[in-house]
């Protein structure tokens, strides 16, 4: 049985997306874990992966989570500050029409030297050793997935948690490492530094909206924690080598997280996820995205994370290309010549730079 109840602390924030109400089931905190589970009106768990979904996905009507209040938790609360709206953000996110996101396809930049080769050898790699431990096989080109990696809700968003997670370190490795070699050399970074963090908060949004969606239980979590560590470390130590080839990493990876997307997206269209076809996005994605008030679906928040996983693959490659010391960051210059296309924010112009070769998946 469930009562509804407001979360009293919430109400002065005028945040109305981030929490409508709790559904909190009566006498649950006398009840066993798994009851609590089921409670919340799912199927399965994914106990290989560690994550359990917080929403009932009710249609058109989102609860945060029908854990009993004192068990919730909320990965990032609102302040808890009565004369505080809102906080905001320096890197508001570009608008995207509908017409741009359906334009993203699926694109591949051909190798050209033995330094494009790590970089694809590396992706490659990890792909595999992810793929093998999540149980996931991309089906080839044209064909459906085998019945045993048939995807659902809940493996995708495993899927989506762990690789956002690891998403974000890039950026922000490659910002504060020129940003320290500027304060080290006394020298210029030509804009690279901020493009790079807004990468790394672009992909931590993407990581928090997923939260949104699902918990992550403790396997996820130490996974996380494991690939963080190893990640950091590994990415910081090949960023002071080679930056140019961590660049041209980040864009295959990229590459990948395009498909990835684009597979999920195609699921729902097939109608292969139905617990998403008339699920709304978080609030903490509208805002974010700026989602219109007709584009907000699951399939919507998609094709919106996809977009920008396909500027990332952009940006990367176009990053890949340049003198790392000399040259500056063609995403935050103003150029003389405003006729011509050149790169920008946003996704209007994904094709400026040319490098792409698109694939049918
Ligand atoms: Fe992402
Ligand atoms: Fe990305």
């Amino acid at each position: 049985m469930y009562f509804y109840r407001k979360p009293p602390e919430l109400k002065t924030f005028g945040l109305e997306n981030m929490v409508m109400m709790y559904v909190v089931p009566r006498r649950a905190a006398s009840l066993p874990k798994s009851y609590l589970h089921l409670a919340q009106g799912y199927t399965s768990i994914v106990a290989t992966a560690g994550l359990r979904c917080s929403s009932p996905l009710v249609a058109r009507k989102r609860f945060i989570s029908s854990t009993p209040q004192a068990q919730t938790k909320e990965f990032f609360p609102p302040p808890n500050a009565p004369h505080i709206k809102e906080v905001e953000t320096a890197w508001a996110h570009p608008v995207y029409t509908e017409e741009q996101m359906r334009h993203v396809t699926v694109a591949h930049r051909e190798t050209k030297d033995w330094a494009d080769w790590v970089a694809l050898g590396t992706v490659r790699l990890l792909r595999w050793g992810m793929d093998l431990v999540t149980g996931y096989r991309h089906p080839p080109p044209g064909k459906e997935h085998e019945a045993k990696f048939q995807m659902t809700e809940q493996k995708w968003l495993t899927r989506f948690v762990f690789l956002e997670s690891v998403a974000g370190v890039p950026g922000m490795v490659g910002g504060m490492l020129r940003h320290l070699r500027s304060l080290r050399r006394m020298k210029r970074d030509n804009g690279w530094i901020e493009t790079l963090l807004e990468e790394a908060y672009n992909e931590r949004m993407h990581l928090l909206t997923f939260l949104k969606l699902a918990e992550p239980g403790w396997f996820m979590r130490f996974m996380v924690l494991g690939a963080q560590g190893v990640f950091f470390n590994g990415f910081f130590i090949s960023y002071l080598m080679s930056p140019r080839i961590c660049h041209r990493f980040v864009g295959y990876l990229e590459e990948e997280a395009v498909i990835t997307y684009t597979r999920a997206i195609q699921d729902i269209e097939k109608g292969k996820l139905p617990k998403w076809t008339n699920l709304e996005a978080p609030g903490i994605a509208v805002r974010y995205w700026k989602m219109p008030e007709d584009q907000r679906t699951m399939k919507d928040l998609l094709m919106y994370v996809r977009a920008d996983e396909a500027k990332h693959r952009e940006v990367n490659h176009t990053l890949g290309n340049l003198n790392q010391a000399a040259d500056p960051n063609p995403y935050s210059v103003k150029y003389k010549d405003s006729i011509k296309s050149h790169p920008g924010k946003g996704i209007a112009n994904l094709k400026a730079t040319g490098w792409e070769r698109e694939e049918v998946i």
